[in-house]
């Protein structure tokens, strides 16, 4: 039995890391991986050092996550000084022209950031899709001959996806969108009003902070017909005419989701190799929860068997 969120936790991890760094799984993979976990926990405390033991334990988890990474970006900027190149992340910044320009500080804050942003978010999403498929039969049979479509052309099992691929998954795209418009772990984003902003009959002033509840046009009717059901069929005739103001599960302006390409990416090929490889079902009964954050109530437990 396996909880499938601390699952995809992992994985999404492994694979955020891999795509950042170049390392594979491994103990120090392991233990940065348990350090962003204390991080991840400290951003739902009080954040007062004197009281709160988790923002106590999020900072010291943080320093020494600086100090881990602060030893990767030594090591490669040595290794490319003696005209080491590796094709990930980190390579491509100290690459670019400005790559000398940014200190190691910036550059460990940014992949700080990158890891923090995009493996909570995609392996929340990658439950809850399996969660929805389990519960939709027609939606998991439609999306898994699909899927079984694009495995049948390949020339073994272990033939690897490539991005023709990926984009013939239309369904599983369906899926995906159904799945963040429904329970997006992200409720909301942060802006700042820049002049004085007339809303709905109401005047935002200038330099307010605002709150952009990204749940609020997702679940309103009027925009998704009986929009509390999960229906991935809608994007297929309804695409079109959705408003782009209105589908924003990766925010909007010139602070979109940078990540938005890869976690479609990441959660395709995940279910890809699910439905072409393994059946499931719940261990237990479990349901969707929106707060403190969106998610399952016992991280989805399922058993799987290999078919
Ligand atoms: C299902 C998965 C994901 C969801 C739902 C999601 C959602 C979001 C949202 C709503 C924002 C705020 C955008 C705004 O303020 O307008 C954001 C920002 C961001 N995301 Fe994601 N994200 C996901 C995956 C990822 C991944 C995989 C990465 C990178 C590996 C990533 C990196 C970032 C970064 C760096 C920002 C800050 C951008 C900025 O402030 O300029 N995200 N994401």
């Amino acid at each position: 039995m396996i909880p499938i969120l601390v699952l995809q936790l992992q994985i999404t991890f492994a694979l955020t890391v891999k795509l950042l760094l170049s390392s594979d799984p491994c103990e120090w993979t392991e233990s940065l991986r348990q350090e962003f976990l204390l991080i991840a926990e400290g951003f739902w405390s009080i954040p007062i050092p004197s009281i709160s033991i988790s923002y106590n334990r999020a900072i010291k988890a943080k320093e020494k996550v600086v100090e881990s990474l602060s030893l990767v970006v030594e090591e490669r900027r040595r290794a490319m000084e003696e005209g080491e190149r590796k094709n990930d992340v980190l390579g491509a910044i100290l690459d670019e022209k400005a790559g000398n320009e940014h200190s190691n500080e910036m550059i460990v804050d940014l992949l700080v950031s990158l890891l923090l942003a995009g493996y909570e978010t995609t392996s929340s999403a990658m439950t809850l899709s399996v969660k929805f498929l389990t519960e939709n039969p027609r939606a998991l049979s439609e999306l898994k001959e699909e899927q079984d479509k694009i495995r049948a052309q390949k020339g073994d099992d272990n033939e690897p996806l490539v991005w023709n691929d990926y984009k013939s998954m239309p369904f599983t795209q369906c899926v995906i969108s159904e799945t963040l418009r429904v329970s997006n772990i992200v409720g909301g984003i942060f802006r700042r009003t820049l002049s004085d902003v007339q809303l709905n009959g109401y005047t935002i002033p200038k330099g307010w902070k605002i709150f952009a509840a990204l749940r609020g046009p997702h679940m309103n009717d009027e925009y998704f017909k009986d929009a509390r059901t999960f229906n991935p069929w809608r994007w297929q005739s309804d695409a079109e005419k959705t408003p782009a103001n209105v589908f924003i599960p990766f925010g909007g302006g010139p602070r979109l989701c940078p990540g938005y390409e890869l976690s479609r990416v990441s959660i395709s090929v995940f279910l890809h190799h699910l439905v072409t490889n393994y059946s499931w079902e719940p261990a237990e009964k479990d349901k969707v929860v929106f707060f403190p954050f969106t998610g399952t109530q016992k991280r989805y437990p399922i058993y799987v068997k290999r078919n």
